[in-house]
C-alpha cells in the first residue's frame, strides 16, 4: 500500500488534497478547547493547507507523511526551510511546521513528547479495516491524557470496500477510539454527489496512556 501512495504522489493522483483550508477545521477547532499554543499532531499530512492554518492559529505543527514528493511540494509554496535527520525520518522544518517523511507507525511515543493535540482529515479513511485498528491504537499511544483532536471521516452508502478511501461509519468510529478517546459527534456533512458524506469528531484522550495497564483501554 505505501509503494501505492508513492505512485499517487508522482502521477499527481491526489484528488483529496484541497485547495483551501477545511471548513469544518476552521469552524470546530476553535470551539474544541485545545489548549493555546498546543503541538499539533497531523497524521498522514499531505501537503494539507490545514497545517498553515493550523500555524496561523499559533500551534507548532508535526505533520507525519510517506511520500517525499507531497512534503516538498508543501515546502516549496512556503519560505525558508531547513532538512534534517532522526532515526528512520527525514524532517523537514519551514517556521513552525515539522514534516516527517516516513511510516506513521514508525513514529514512537519518545519522538511525540510535546504533542498536545492532533488533527485528522482523510487519515483514517486513507486505510483499510485492519490498519484503521492499528491507527486508533497508535495515536492513543502518542496522545497525552486530556489531548484534544478533530477528526474528519466519510461515509459512503451502501459500504465501498475497494478504498482508499474507504467508507468509516459512525458505528466504527466509536468502537475504534471509544476505548481511549472520549468522542463526540460535531456535525454531518452534507451528501456530495457522489454518494461521499462527511462526518467531524471530537476526540480527547483518557489517561493514563495506553498500553500502560490501568484505567480504559486496550
Ligand atoms: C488521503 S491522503 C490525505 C492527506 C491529507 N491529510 C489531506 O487532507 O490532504 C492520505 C495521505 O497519507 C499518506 N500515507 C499513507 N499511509 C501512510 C503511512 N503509513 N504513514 C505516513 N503517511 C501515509 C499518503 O501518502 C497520503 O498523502
Amino acid at each position: 500500500m505505501s509503494n501505492e501512495w508513492i505512485s499517487r504522489w508522482r502521477e499527481g493522483r491526489i484528488g483529496f488534497h484541497r485547495q483551501v483550508e477545511h471548513p469544518a477545521l476552521v469552524r470546530h477547532w476553535p470551539r474544541l478547547g485545545v489548549e493555546e499554543g498546543a503541538k499539533v499532531l497531523v497524521p498522514l499530512c499531505g501537503k494539507s493547507l490545514d497545517m498553515r492554518w493550523l500555524a496561523a492559529a499559533g500551534h507548532p505543527v508535526l505533520g507525519i507523511e510517506l511520500a517525499s514528493l507531497a512534503i516538498e511540494q508543501f515546502i516549496a509554496e512556503g519560505g525558508e526551510s531547513s532538512r534534517y535527520r532522526q532515526g528512520d525520518f527525514e524532517i523537514w522544518r519551514q517556521g513552525s511546521i515539522e514534516l516527517w517523511c516516513g511510516d506513521f507507525f514508525h513514529f514512537h511515543t519518545q519522538q511525540a513528547a510535546d504533542l498536545g493535540a492532533f488533527y485528522d482529515r482523510a487519515a483514517l479513511i486513507a486505510l483499510p479495516e485492519a490498519t484503521r485498528q492499528r491507527y486508533a491504537f497508535h495515536l492513543a499511544q502518542l496522545m497525552p491524557p486530556g489531548a484534544r483532536g478533530l477528526l474528519i471521516s466519510l461515509t459512503r452508502t451502501p459500504g465501498d470496500e475497494a478504498g482508499p478511501p474507504y467508507s468509516v461509519p459512525a458505528d466504527e468510529v466509536r468502537a475504534l477510539f471509544g476505548p481511549n478517546f472520549e468522542v463526540a459527534h460535531l456535525e454531518d456533512g452534507e451528501p456530495e454527489p457522489n454518494g461521499w458524506r462527511e462526518s467531524v469528531w471530537s476526540l480527547v484522550r483518557r489517561g493514563p496512556r495506553a498500553g500502560h495497564g490501568q484505567g480504559p483501554g486496550y
